[in-house]
């Protein structure tokens, strides 16, 4: 999926701007503040309709204005271009339209233009919560497997009114059996496509590793959320007590983690913050090959300073591997020829200068 041309309407300091980008490689540069990141906050609300920095819309629309507009074509391979339009009002109204038509969920979106950010959020991956691994585990899952979503969303309601009965002490042994008994199918299925994409993802991980960087004895370690070696059903069971007493549910796929190891230890705590950023590029370029090679759809990739914490050669690297996956890149950077040296004569490179919220193609 490539972007042919991209609209922004009164984001942060973005008043109004269109591009037509390269299907390859966008470079955006310019001074610190002068809105680099602002394009990509514009690119990600076009594909699940809130920003990678906040939660609040407030923040992110233009001060002063009452709503921000993204507007989008889109090419897939030799399809028909098709459009997508996100809008957000500070009053809290959304409206997206896939098409003349308007989604029934966000998910369609997301299914619709898969991205992949790297900026220095991205560290929290290795040093974050395991909400973090969590999250970037299922948007592989998400892709890979259609039922994942419902999945996930049946789950989700179970253990809602799982709390929901512990927390106010409602007690109705039926009623919490039939809950739980939803509660456990789910957990299993999402459990099993969490098992089985892991499967499909680590070597490709691997390879990805090796390419970029010389450290051996990274591992993946996945944890279900509950003792694996007993069923969640015994779990819940022996847990009751004391999830009656806290007012939730201490175990399931909603605690679950995929920890990141060097060796013995977390590659946190071992790895310099160059290292980290590679192991993190390592695991966002792997899920992007895995969701190109297994249904024919790139992701966007969204790099906020590419050129920080990496020496020459591992930038170098990291282009050459952002470019052999044949992916619509945008990459921001303060200066204009740091990645000069970096590309193929054949790749397809466009430099767009920012200033003060002013694009200009260069
Ligand atoms: N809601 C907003 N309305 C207007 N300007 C904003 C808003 N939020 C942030 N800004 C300004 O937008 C500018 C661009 O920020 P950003 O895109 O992060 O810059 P860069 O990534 O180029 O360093 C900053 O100068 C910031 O002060
Ligand atoms: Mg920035």
């Amino acid at each position: 999926m490539a972007i042919t041309r991209l609209d922004i309407h009164r984001i942060r300091n973005i008043q109004q701007a269109t591009l037509s980008p390269s299907p390859g490689v966008n470079l955006l540069w310019g001074a610190n503040g002068s809105g680099k990141t602002s394009i990509l906050e514009a690119i990600h609300m076009l594909s699940v309709a809130r920003s990678f920095r906040t939660h609040k819309v407030k923040t992110v629309i233009a001060h002063g204005e009452p709503q921000c507009t993204l507007f989008a074509r889109l090419r897939h391979l030799e399809e028909p271009e098709m459009t997508v339009g996100v809008q957000r009002q500070l009053d809290g109204d959304n409206q997206i339209r896939i098409g003349a038509g308007q989604p029934s969920n966000l998910a369609e979106l997301a299914r619709l233009l898969p991205l992949q950010v790297i900026n220095p959020d991205a560290f929290r991956l290795l040093e974050g919560s395991p909400s973090e691994r969590r999250h970037f585990l299922d948007w592989g899952v998400f892709h890979q497997e259609i039922l994942f979503f419902d999945c996930w969303r049946r789950y989700q309601r179970a253990l809602k009114q799982r709390n929901s009965l512990l927390k106010y002490a409602r007690i109705d042994p039926l009623l919490r059996a039939s809950w739980e008994a939803e509660l456990v199918t789910q957990a299993a299925a999402i459990d099993e496509m969490r098992k089985a994409y892991l499967a499909r993802f680590s070597p490709v991980f691997q390879d990805y590793l090796a390419k970029l960087t010389g450290l051996e004895d990274i591992a993946l370690h996945y944890y279900p959320g509950w003792d694996a070696k007993r069923s969640l059903d015994d779990v819940l069971q022996s847990s009751a007590a004391r999830d009656q007493e806290l007012g939730f549910t201490q175990h399931g796929p909603h605690r679950a983690d995929m920890r990141i190891r060097c060796g013995p230890r977390a590659a946190v705590d071992v790895l310099s913050r160059g290292q980290q950023k590679m192991v993190v590029c390592a695991m966002k370029l792997a899920q992007g090959q895995v969701l190109a090679s297994d249904h024919q759809r790139q992701p966007i990739y969204l790099i906020d300073d590419l050129p920080a914490e990496l020496d020459r050669d591992h930038r170098q690297a990291l282009c050459e591997l952002i470019e052999e996956l044949a992916c619509q890149v945008f990459i921001t950077s303060v200066e204009a020829d740091v990645l000069d040296e970096c590309w193929s004569s054949g790749c397809q490179v466009k430099l767009f200068h920012v200033e003060q919220g002013l694009i200009t193609e260069c």
